[in-house]
């Protein structure tokens, strides 16, 4: 069976794309600086899937470390999931982000071709399409401008592996455009575990369920959806894992470029996600209604019938489901993987 390199393999996405990969029959190569992650999260993938995965502490901006990996494993296709993701902090620290996104980028790129490898898988963002777009967005529309510059630098990325693969006809290149990941392993034993206060909403009701957070802000509800409040595709980490084993499948096939939403097609406001959080689990999340967030779209969603046509992918599971398996995994980790912060220290 082929192998398959996930570059920032350790954090939320990569650890449950692992799985996936791992039941699907694929050999998995992990490498991450635990920047954002422990390396706690990797055992707990072998220990869900009963199968061993060859984990390597590194930066990916070291070329030299990274070929080490290439020459120690008979890597098929890479997925690229290592970057810095908090929008905030991106504004804050513009050329960190730059730098660590972009450089990853191009250090793999560039050990791919020293040693032959011509399959790549990218973590984009439906913050690509920008604010010219309208609802539902559709991969054939044009890239929008963006807010902040951690979208810059995956829109950035998108254009530097397009002009790769036009100027390299072997190399193949899928960008997954992520919208709203949510949930966890059904197990409990993986999810997502953010340092410091979250920015996202699911993490922050999670902890506020815990009690590690007194109150949520739920952030505007004077915009023009049908309760007020913001509308998003949350879509369930798993079958965002199952979209790339897919997507996998798919490249190691086919000598291609192409471009998929990974999203449910459903939008979902945060007012229905405060709701059926406190209802499926039978706990109370501490809430108040405050001003809107910079930044913020009233509505975003995915038209996902492209990933359903050539991928045969579509996502599965509820929004109980996900509201469900995120506390499983909050209320077993209040903590996280605890250790996280040793790592950084
Ligand atoms: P994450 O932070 O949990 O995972 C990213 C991993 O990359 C972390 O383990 C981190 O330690 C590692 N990393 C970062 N820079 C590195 C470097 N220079 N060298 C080695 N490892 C490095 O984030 P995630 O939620 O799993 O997201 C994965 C990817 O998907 C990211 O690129 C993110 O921007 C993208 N994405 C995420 C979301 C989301 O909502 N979670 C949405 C759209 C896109
Ligand atoms: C955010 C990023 C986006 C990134 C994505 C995944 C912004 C503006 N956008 O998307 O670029 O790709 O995360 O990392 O940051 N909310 C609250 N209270 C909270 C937190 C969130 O009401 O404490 C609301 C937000 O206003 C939003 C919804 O919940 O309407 C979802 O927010 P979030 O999880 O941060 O995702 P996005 O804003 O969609």
């Amino acid at each position: 069976m082929a192998t398959v390199f996930l570059a920032g393999g350790a954090g939320y996405i990569g650890s449950h794309t692992a799985v996936e990969l791992l039941n699907a029959g694929y050999d998995v190569v992990v490498a991450d600086n635990f920047s954002n992650s422990s390396p706690e999260a990797i055992k707990r993938v072998e220990k869900i899937t009963g199968r061993m995965v060859k984990l390597y502490e590194l930066d990916i901006k070291d070329n030299s470390k990274l070929a080490e990996v290439f020459r120690e494993n008979s890597i098929d296709a890479v997925i690229h999931f290592a970057g810095l993701k908090a929008v905030g902090e991106s504004v804050q620290k513009p050329i960190m982000y730059y730098r660590n996104n972009i450089d990853t980028t191009l250090a793999l790129l560039e050990t791919m071709k020293e040693f032959g490898v011509n399959n790549i898988l990218f973590s984009s963002s439906a913050t690509v399409y920008g604010e010219e777009n309208k609802v539902p967005f559709t991969e054939t529309m044009a890239r929008g401008a963006c807010s902040n510059p951690y979208g810059w630098t995956k829109s950035m990325m998108e254009q530097i592996l397009e002009d790769a693969a036009k100027a390299d006809k072997d190399l193949s290149v899928i960008l997954l455009r992520y919208f709203n990941p949510i949930g966890a392993h059904e197990s409990g034993m993986i999810g997502e575990d953010p340092l410091g206060i979250p920015n996202n909403l699911m993490p922050y009701v999670s902890q506020v369920a815990v009690g590690r957070r007194e109150c949520l802000t739920i952030f505007g509800n004077d915009y023009p959806t049908p309760d007020g409040t913001c509308r998003r595709d949350y879509i369930h980490v798993v079958d965002l894992a199952k979209g790339h084993v897919k997507a996998i499948d798919y490249i190691l096939a086919n000598n291609c470029v192409e471009i998929f939403n990974l999203g449910t097609g459903t939008p979902y406001s945060v007012t229905e996600i405060v709701d059926t959080f406190e209802k499926v689990n039978g706990i109370n999340v501490n809430h108040v209604y405050g001003p809107r967030r910079e930044g913020d779209l009233a509505e975003l969603y995915a038209n996902a019938d492209k990933a359903l046509k050539i991928l045969g992918w579509k996502a599965e599971k509820t929004l109980e489901d996900m509201c469900r398996d995120s506390w499983n995994w909050q209320k077993n980790n209040p903590d996280g993987y605890n250790g996280k912060k040793e790592t950084l220290a």
